[in-house]
């Protein structure tokens, strides 16, 4: 749970989260907001031994603070790892969903553009900013989704193993759509469940023009440097990490690969 300055609603969510879901452990990841979230947070941790904090020296992007937390997790050996925001977007109530479908799935998208999703009071140009991107990144990624930036996510630890998370360059919420397309990339099955995404109440977002910008220029390379031939072998080449090479003519052995053309 990445956080910048939300003092105000952090530790509500987190009281709604240690209710929910007592066996999830949650990562606080604090840029060292000057509004005291990290020191609420290491409040809340001190009694709450499922509570953990990671303080960072300054703001840096959503990215950085997910890379982070992500590589905490993976050296403790957690089996699922999920996104969320601190605002109270995303409902603690929902996140089993999420988790209960990561078993059969490499990320589990909590997706609020399909049957069943939903945005509670967002103005018309979020909506559309939202919906934009992810039509964008569709037609440019050929990503098969239909919320490529949504930030409430389950991945299975092996996931983020195979597609080099600490690669990540994305620093805003681009890392969003970044990761979706690695996880597509390396023949991962991604599956969206609906999930109801609630403005928050207090404080403010973070979103900015410069985190726009970031996503279309990054999409807009990537989409380009997909039409270079040999393309798709050189994203596959680089998904299994860890030394493995993939066997000729054949996926990573995840069931998404069965009946798929070769890329
Ligand atoms: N550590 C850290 N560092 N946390 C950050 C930073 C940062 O630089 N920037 C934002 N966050 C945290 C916020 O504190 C919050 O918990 C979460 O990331 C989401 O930030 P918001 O500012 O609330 O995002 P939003 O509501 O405008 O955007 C939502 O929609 C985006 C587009 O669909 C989120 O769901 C995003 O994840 C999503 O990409
Ligand atoms: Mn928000």
């Amino acid at each position: 749970m990445p956080t910048y300055e939300e003092a105000d609603s952090l530790p509500g969510v987190l009281q709604r989260l240690r209710t929910s879901e007592p066996d999830v452990d949650v990562l606080v990841v604090d840029d060292a907001s000057p509004d005291g979230t990290g020191e609420l947070a290491e409040q809340v941790a001190a009694t709450d031994p499922g509570v953990h904090v990671m303080h960072r020296s300054g703001k840096a992007g959503l990215g950085v603070a997910y890379r982070a937390g992500f590589a905490w997790g993976l050296e403790r050996g957690y089996d699922v790892l999920v996104e969320m925001d601190a605002d109270g977007s995303h409902l603690p109530e929902e996140l089993g969903s999420l988790v209960e479908a990561a078993r059969t799935a490499d990320l589990v998208i909590g997706s609020r553009w399909v049957a069943g999703g939903s945005v509670v009071n967002w103005p018309w140009y979020r909506r559309l900013i939202s919906r934009g991107g992810t039509l964008y990144a569709r037609v440019a990624l050929g990503l098969p989704v239909h919320d490529a930036t949504a930030g409430f996510r389950a991945f299975r630890a092996d996931t983020l193993r195979r597609i080099d998370v600490a690669g990540v360059a994305s620093q805003g919420y681009c890392f969003q759509i970044d990761m979706t397309r690695r996880v597509h990339e390396a023949g991962l099955r991604v599956v969206e469940v609906p999930v109801t995404f609630v403005e928050r109440e207090l404080g403010t977002s973070k979103m900015s023009s410069s985190i726009v910008r970031e996503a279309l220029w990054r999409v807009t390379v990537w989409g380009l440097a997909r039409l270079v031939p040999g393309h798709r072998r050189r994203a596959r080449r680089i998904a299994p990490g860890h030394g493995e090479t993939p066997a000729p003519g054949r996926g990573l052995g995840s069931s998404s690969d069965v009946g798929r053309e070769p890329r």
